[in-house]
């Protein structure tokens, strides 16, 4: 059975090469991104087996429009990789009210309602992965590292991970972890940064790819657990 895998923010960065090295591994891909050209573009860049859809992860009755139609035309969602991001790097005096949402919405709301609309189907099939690209900047073992509005959503994302991961019925052969990438040469990460964007996926695509036997409820860097 070839897996059908979704990833968002798949345009550029991370998420392109984490669906780079889906494709690699055999999966179909549905490469979300908000631009329709930049999605049609990514998936003709990579040239496989790989579709774009378009979606604003944060309008929820759309995002919902837009699953709905990805799964009649494809089928269940078997591995959902929420690694869409957007840092506003303000320090706490400067922070707008409206950046502390747009964070929310994309590193929490959107994964959430992403969750909740694959997730009874993972279980019904008993089979399901879902990855949330995290960031050490959202540990509180790191000491929250990042500008509030990144920390604090990135933090929930966390929260979010181990929330769902404790909702899937024991048993079942549905794993929910959170990943850091590492510092990655992207837009977000800047030219300074010392990975590229295959090296920072690649914790991502491994999680993807792990058996049954494999860990629910955890967060990963190189491959390693790393702490909340
Ligand atoms: N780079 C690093 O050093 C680093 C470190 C730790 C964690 N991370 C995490 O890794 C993930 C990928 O980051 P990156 O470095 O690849 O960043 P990037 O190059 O800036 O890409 C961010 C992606 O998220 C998408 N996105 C933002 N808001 C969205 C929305 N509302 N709906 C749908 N997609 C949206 C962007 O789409 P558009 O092109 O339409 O804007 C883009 O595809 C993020 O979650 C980030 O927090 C990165």
């Amino acid at each position: 059975m070839t897996p059908l895998s979704m990833v968002t923010g798949g345009n550029r960065g991370i998420g392109f090469a984490i669906a780079e090295g889906l494709l690699k591994l055999g999966h179909k891909v549905l490469l979300v991104a908000r631009d329709e050209e930049e999605a049609e573009q990514a998936c003709a860049d990579l040239n496989g087996d790989v579709h774009p859809i378009v979606m604003d992860i944060t309008a929820q009755g759309a995002m919902e429009d837009a699953l709905t139609r990805a799964v009649a035309v494809f089928g269940d969602i078997d591995i959902l990789i929420n690694n869409a991001g957007v840092m506003h790097s303000d320090e706490l005096a400067e922070l707008s009210a409206g950046d502390l949402q747009s964070s929310f919405d994309v590193h929490v709301k959107g994964p959430a309602m992403l969750t909740k609309a694959v997730l009874p189907a993972m279980l019904d099939n008993n089979f399901g992965r879902i990855i949330n690209v995290s960031s050490g900047y959202g540990s509180f073992a790191e000491k929250l590292g990042g500008p509030p509005a990144y920390a604090v959503t990135k933090a929930a994302l966390n929260a979010l991970t181990v929330k769902t991961a404790a909702s899937v019925p024991a048993g079942k052969n549905v794993k929910v972890n959170a990943m850091c990438p590492g510092w990655v040469h992207t837009r977000m990460g800047g030219s300074s940064a010392p990975l590229t964007p295959e090296e920072g996926a690649d914790t991502a695509i491994w999680l993807a790819s792990l058996d049954e036997d494999s860990p629910n409820g955890m967060f990963f860097r190189k491959r390693k657990p790393i702490s909340w």
